[in-house]
């Protein structure tokens, strides 16, 4: 199949235009970017590379329609009307999920099953089967997404969401999405290059994503995908998309990346993920409090996840360690500091204004990337 299809990157709420510029890197055109969710076309092999490559979406959908629906009878016939058999083998397992805002359909359960009843029909009739479908094969999960009576209907083609690279073995407290992680370091100027340090290290999420982004491994190489399972994608695709993968690795790139915390509990998980990464020897893990970091060199990027001290009897202990930090790196004017917290006394803590500053969720919780660009 060698037709345009048209893929839906999803997006944590702020990152649509970090997933663009990711799309784009890929080589795909024609890119549109909504709330939540970056739109582009592609072809089949789009689907193996896309999943492999982009390191701060959440999960790859292929589109199948837009169109408008009023009521179920438009939704089931225009649900109908799209080549479901295209994507859909005989014995396909359909799974439908759902959301519904401000539109007139609103009840999600109904809409699910009249898209699931439309979907079996369709496919009834494409495979000449008049009894029931097997649904003993691979997994199709479709969504039917209804926004002011606009309806969006895909197949999703990850299975797990991007962030389950597949090496994360153990995790500290309030550890970082590892899509996230890639986003707060493509936010910075780092190149593979420079020094890199995350003081507040944790399960090592920051230092394991820059190891890849720095040799240029596909985050998705060590994990299996949804779309893996259908027959209509050859796994010559997925060979190729792999050996692509393999070819464009720079495991040559020396770094210089360190991870550090106060907790040795967090640095043995840390380097236990880097292990399951393949990554433990390129990247220095430390037992360590930020009070204590002194940088070994002039230049340098310090990328962190401090805590936030939104616990009780937190304030404090945060407020010294923003403090520390600021203090330290006041004598190293060519470093650049990359911090995100919802600690809105930050900047007075650390003892100067952010260069920029970008609001970014983790997770619900609103943050602040607080950037700090060094002397040239
Ligand atoms: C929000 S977590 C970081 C999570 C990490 N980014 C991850 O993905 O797992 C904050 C980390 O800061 C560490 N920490 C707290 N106080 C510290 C200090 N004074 N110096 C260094 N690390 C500290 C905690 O042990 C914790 O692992």
């Amino acid at each position: 199949m060698s037709q345009p299809i048209t893929l839906i990157a999803t997006a944590a709420m702020g990152l649509e235009s970090i997933v663009k510029n990711e799309v784009k890197q890929l080589g795909y055109e024609n890119i549109q970017t909504d709330n939540g969710r970056v739109m582009y076309e592609s072809n089949i092999l789009g689907i193996a590379r896309s999943n492999l490559w982009l390191r701060t979406a959440d999960r790859v959908k292929l589109l199948m329609g837009e169109f408008y629906a009023y009521s179920f009878e438009e939704l089931f016939e225009q649900t109908k009307a799209l080549p479901w058999e295209e994507w859909i083998s005989k014995e396909g397992f359909i799974h439908v999920v759902g959301k519904s805002h401000k539109s007139k359909l609103y009840s999600v359960p109904d809409c699910q099953s009249i898209v699931k009843k439309a979907i079996v029909s369709r496919l009834q009739e494409a495979y000449s089967i008049s009894s029931r479908l097997e649904e003993t094969g691979a997994r199709y999960k479709i969504e039917v997404a209804i926004l002011k009576d606009q309806v969006t209907l895909s197949i999703d083609t990850s299975g797990s969401g991007l962030h389950k690279r597949g090496y994360r073995v153990g995790q500290g407290e309030a550890p970082l999405k590892e899509t996230l992680a890639a986003a707060l370091i493509q936010l910075t100027n780092w190149t593979p290059n420079d020094p890199l340090v995350d003081p507040f290290t944790g399960s090592g999420t920051i230092p394991i994503e820059a190891a890849l982004i720095g040799q240029n491994i596909a985050p998705g190489f060590n994990r299996e995908f949804s779309a893996e399972e259908w027959d209509v994608i050859p796994s010559s695709v997925w060979e190729r998309a792999l050996e692509e993968a393999e070819d464009l690795a720079n495991y040559d790139q020396p770094l210089d990346i360190t991870g550090s915390d106060i907790s040795h509990q967090a640095v043995e998980i840390a380097q236990q993920n880097a292990m399951e990464a393949g990554l433990v020897d390129l990247i220095n893990w430390k037992q360590m409090r930020v009070q204590d970091f002194v940088p070994k060199t002039e230049k340098g990027y310090l990328i962190g996840n401090p805590p936030y001290g939104e616990r009780l009897g937190e304030k404090d202990t945060v407020e010294e360690i923003y403090k520390a930090l600021g203090s330290i790196m006041s004598s190293y004017p060519k470093w650049s500091v990359y911090i995100m917290t919802s600690y809105k006394e930050f900047e007075k803590c650390y003892g100067q204004s952010a260069t920029k500053k970008r609001k970014l969720f983790n997770g619900f919780i609103q943050t602040n990337y607080y950037q700090y660009f060094g002397k040239k």
